[in-house]
């Protein structure tokens, strides 16, 4: 068995990390770190967990911190804190916080933030892209959420003569504010809202032209808050295409061949069909006027967190991907 341990345990990523570990046939439970809950059961702090664990919370210090595989699900500018000890005592590490996400020059201008260990080799953990990579990488960058679904749906097309301007609009849960209530995630002003935020400079922009901005295309993004718990789900606007809807159609087919998470279908996605699981989905594929729109759903909390950065710990542990995340949505 590989020992897992997660720095931020008792957050939304690391307990989504904690039911996955849990349930994962090659991942044992190490540790799990959480400086509020610090020498308290996790199945009292996370009921949803009774019985599936006896162990505790544990502090992040040092001594800690002794394990095969260590996630870190902590906020930004604070990864940076853990992960050179971890990365230098631990065989495989995978962060989910923006940290290493993006070039270190780049993370200090959109996070405004001074890099504590700048320049770090990593991996960018979208995996049905960097698959290879990620199966000899001691360390990954899980990618941030919105970027997931929001790259996985444009991917197939970059090739494609004309796609030279990319609209990514999203709307997401709240889960993805974490689990620490603030006046914009509180429920009377949520309910029966959408929300846009950040409209033209959200910081996942900035990683998302990293990863389908190349030959000066033009990316742009616009967030939404909807009142849902998980889930986001982006309309990918693309102009000036040459393809046909079939031709379009078949090329993402042939594309996720052999991505068991992606499914692609003509239908437009619904985030239902993909909460609690780590398959995206992704359809819709209508063009009119040389506009060209694809729609993605994924679960914020799973394929956009802690069910990818277990898909990559599998591959970088030479195990099937699909280990530990082989299961439907919660649908209804
Ligand atoms: N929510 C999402 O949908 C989502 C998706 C993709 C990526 N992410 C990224 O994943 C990371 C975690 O997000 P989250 O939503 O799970 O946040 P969260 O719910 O706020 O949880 C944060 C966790 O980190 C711990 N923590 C906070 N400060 C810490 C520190 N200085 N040292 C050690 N532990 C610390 C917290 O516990 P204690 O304070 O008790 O120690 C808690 O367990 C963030 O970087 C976020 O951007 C989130």
């Amino acid at each position: 068995m590989i020992e897992a341990g997660v720095v931020g345990g008792s957050g939304y990523t690391g307990s989504e990390l904690l039911r996955i570990i849990l349930n994962h046939p090659e991942f044992e439970l190490k540790f799990a770190t959480s400086r509020s809950y610090s020498g308290e059961r996790i199945g009292d702090i996370l009921p949803s967990l009774e019985r599936l664990t006896d162990q505790s919370f544990v502090s992040p210090s040092k001594e800690q911190l002794e394990g095969d595989l260590v996630f870190t699900a902590v906020p930004h500018t604070k990864a940076m804190e853990y992960v050179p000890y971890l990365v230098e005592n631990c065989s495989t590490v995978v962060d989910l916080s923006a940290d290493y996400r993006i070039p270190t020059r780049e993370f200090e201008e959109v996070y405004g933030a001074q890099h504590s260990d700048p320049g770090r080799e990593c991996i960018y953990g979208l995996t049905e892209l960097n698959r290879e990579k990620i199966a000899v990488s001691s360390f990954v960058a899980n990618p941030g959420c919105f970027p997931t679904g929001a790259c996985l749906s444009v991917l197939p097309l970059l090739e494609e003569d004309g796609v030279n301007r990319i609209l990514f609009d999203s709307k997401t849960g709240i889960s993805g504010a974490g689990a620490k209530p603030t006046e914009s995630t509180h429920f009377p002003n949520v309910q029966e809202e959408v929300s846009p935020y950040n409209v033209t400079s959200h910081r996942h922009l900035s990683e998302m032209k990293m990863v389908v901005g190349g030959n000066n295309r033009d990316v742009y993004f616009t967030p939404h808050i909807i009142p849902s718990t998980r889930g986001i789900l982006t309309t990918s606007h693309l102009f000036d295409v040459s393809l046909d809807e079939d031709e379009v159609f078949k090329l993402f087919k042939d594309y996720y061949d052999d991505d068991y998470f992606v499914r692609v279908k003509k239908d437009v996605p619904k985030l239902s069909s993909v909460r609690g699981s780590n398959f995206v989905d992704i359809g819709g594929f209508e063009i009119k006027e040389g506009r060209l729109v694809v729609v993605s759903a994924i679960d914020n909390l799973v394929k956009g967190a802690a069910g990818q950065a277990i898909q990559n710990a599998n591959i970088m542990n030479n195990l099937d991907e699909k280990l530990g995340l082989d299961y439907a949505g919660l649908s209804p």
